[in-house]
């Protein structure tokens, strides 16, 4: 069996919303200390919607599909959606990775929240603390 699924392989060669929003409502950046990898998401919010994403990605392929994935996922989404996104839904849509490539997923979830976060704290919205812990 391919180690990678042709959905991973297709969201590596062809990835969606590449790339950065001026005056973005909300950026988020974060990396994996071990692997060294890089994540930035960028949201565009419109009336409480992700009315656009786009992200960088400095990192291996898994991190590459998963941002491109992750990116589908929650445009057009309300914030509130957006924050439930795990990122072991982000692995089931692109039918799985493999055990020792799951932390690249974690990177797309945690970018995310990062930037709803940043999102919200430059709107002035109050969030439980929790909502932003950090994984395991
Ligand atoms: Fe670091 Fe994939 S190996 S995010």
């Amino acid at each position: 069996m391919a180690l990678y699924s042709e959905k991973v392989m297709d969201h590596f060669r062809n990835p969606r919303n590449v790339g950065t929003i001026e005056n973005a409502d909300g950026v988020g950046e974060v990396g994996n200390s071990v692997c060294g990898d890089i994540m930035k998401i960028y949201l565009k919010i419109e009336d409480d919607t992700i009315a656009d994403v786009k992200f960088e990605t400095f990192g291996c392929g898994s991190a590459i599909a998963s941002s491109s994935m992750a990116s589908e996922m929650i445009k057009g989404k309300k914030v509130s959606e957006a924050l439930t996104l795990t990122n072991k839904a982000v692995a089931e849509a692109l039918d799985g990775l493999p055990a020792h490539k799951m932390h690249c997923s974690v990177l797309a979830e945690e970018a995310i929240k990062a930037a709803l976060k940043d999102y919200y704290d430059k709107n002035g919205i109050s969030y439980e603390e929790s909502l932003f812990a950090e994984k395991e």
